[in-house]
């Protein structure tokens, strides 16, 4: 089987020490990017001048999570900015299809994702049509949260139904993943796991991406 995707959440980054942030995680695969808008959940993060600076920073794939209404009024400017794959979600906008279209039609790399409130069933219609779906494991809009333990259900339903449609889409799970659930979340049907506050820990990220590694063999 495929080895696991590490992302780690630039959203528990000192922010005023990003270049060195990105460098620690130089061994990861992607860099998660964390875009919130205030409205859509009641957080704001950071937006485009960020993402290209982190883009400046490293050559690592920039994975941009879209917490924003109406992203489709974006998706060029962050693909412009730097992004390797963006995400929407299917609460922020009644055009799901026509904002994954436009992300394919960027050239980046099509992913969608949900809340946890929100029925498996939204995704559906685009399922075919997307290169990762992400199963969120928290209510979006701040780091540092509890994994909800009902999404290992939400994730092997979902591993079915991308089994059944032969679809390679990245299964992506962002919200509350430590060292002690990362095995259960794999096994679950996982390939990308997302990481903040267990990555950007107290003793730096390269020994927080290691303890997650070391949990994953
Ligand atoms: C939550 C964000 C997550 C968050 C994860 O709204 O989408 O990416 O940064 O942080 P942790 O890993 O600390 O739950
Ligand atoms: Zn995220």
């Amino acid at each position: 089987p495929h080895p696991v995707k590490l992302a780690p959440s630039l959203l528990a980054c000192d922010f005023a020490r990003l270049g060195e942030e990105l460098q620690a995680i130089q061994g990861a695969d992607w860099a998660h990017v964390d875009v919130m808008d205030g409205a859509f959940v009641p957080n704001i993060s950071f937006g485009l001048p960020i993402l290209a600076a982190a883009r400046r920073a490293s050559s690592l794939f920039m994975d941009v999570h879209l917490m924003i209404q109406h992203p489709e009024r974006y998706l060029r400017d962050f693909a412009e900015a730097g992004a390797d794959g963006l995400t929407v979600h299917v609460e922020s906008t009644p055009h799901l299809h026509r904002a994954v279209q436009q992300i394919r039609e960027l050239g980046k790399k099509a992913g969608v994702t949900l809340n946890p409130g929100t029925p498996l069933e939204a995704l559906r219609p685009v399922l075919a049509d997307v290169d990762l779906v992400l199963i969120m494991s928290v209510n979006p809009g701040f780091g540092g949260q509890k994994f909800i333990p009902s999404s290992l259900e939400r994730i092997r339903t979902l591993r079915r139904w991308l089994d059944d449609l032969g679809s390679a889409a990245e299964i992506q799970v962002d919200g509350g993943v430590t060292p002690q659930n990362a095995r259960a979340v794999v096994h679950a049907g996982a390939t990308c796991l997302v990481a903040g506050s267990a990555v950007y820990g107290p003793d730096g990220a390269q020994a927080g991406l290691e303890r997650l590694r070391e949990a994953l063999k």
